[in-house]
C-alpha cells in the first residue's frame, strides 16, 4: 500500500474551500477537504489525515472524527468504481436484496468487497435520497434508479465501455 501525500493540485482545492470561511473556523473545511482527498485517492489513510490536519491547522482528531462519522468516506482502498447500493427501507421494500444478489452474480462480489482486478467495489449503504425511484445504487457520482436486471446490465456495461 503506496503512502498518501496531497497532490499539489489537492492541496491548492483546500486552500480554496479554505477561503470561503472565517480564519477562526478552518474546522468548516474538513469535509470538503476529505471529499477532495477521496477523489485524489478513492480512499483516506490516517497519514493523510494528518496531513489536512496541518493544512487546516486544527488536531488531527477532529479530522478523524468526521472521516470515521460518515459512511462516504473510504478507510481502504476501493475499486475504481464504487457501487453502493441501498437497502434502506424504500429500497428495500422494492428489492435491494435481489439487486445485490444480482450483482454478485455479476461480478462474483458482496458488500463490502473487491474484484480482484481491482475494477469494482459493492458496499450496502444507508438511504441515498433518492427513495422515489427505488431500488437504486450510487456508482461513483452517478445515481441510477428504477434498477432491473437489464438495467444493471447495461450500467456495468457502461463501466467497461470507460475503461
Ligand atoms: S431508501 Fe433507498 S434511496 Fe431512500
Amino acid at each position: 500500500m503506496t503512502a498518501q501525500t496531497l497532490s499539489p493540485v489537492a492541496i491548492s482545492q483546500i486552500e480554496k474551500e479554505l477561503e470561503k470561511y472565517p480564519a477562526d473556523r478552518r474546522q468548516s473545511a474538513v469535509m470538503a477537504a476529505l471529499r477532495i482527498v477521496q477523489e485524489e485517492f478513492r480512499w483516506i489513510s490516517n497519514d493523510v489525515m494528518q496531513e489536512v490536519a496541518d493544512l487546516l491547522g486544527i488536531p488531527a482528531i477532529h479530522v478523524y472524527e468526521v472521516a470515521t462519522f460518515y459512511s462516504m468516506y473510504e478507510h481502504k482502498d476501493v475499486g475504481l468504481y464504487k457501487i453502493c447500493v441501498c437497502t434502506n427501507i424504500s429500497c428495500q421494500l422494492r428489492g435491494a436484496k435481489e439487486i445485490l444478489d444480482y450483482l454478485r452474480k455479476k461480478t462474483g462480489i458482496g458488500p463490502g468487497e473487491t474484484t480482484a482486478d481491482g475494477r469494482i467495489s459493492i458496499k450496502e449503504v444507508e438511504c441515498l435520497g433518492a427513495c422515489g425511484g427505488a431500488p437504486m445504487m450510487q456508482v461513483n457520482k452517478e445515481y441510477h434508479e428504477n434498477l432491473t436486471p437489464d438495467s444493471i446490465d447495461n450500467i456495468l456495461d457502461g463501466l467497461d465501455r470507460h475503461d
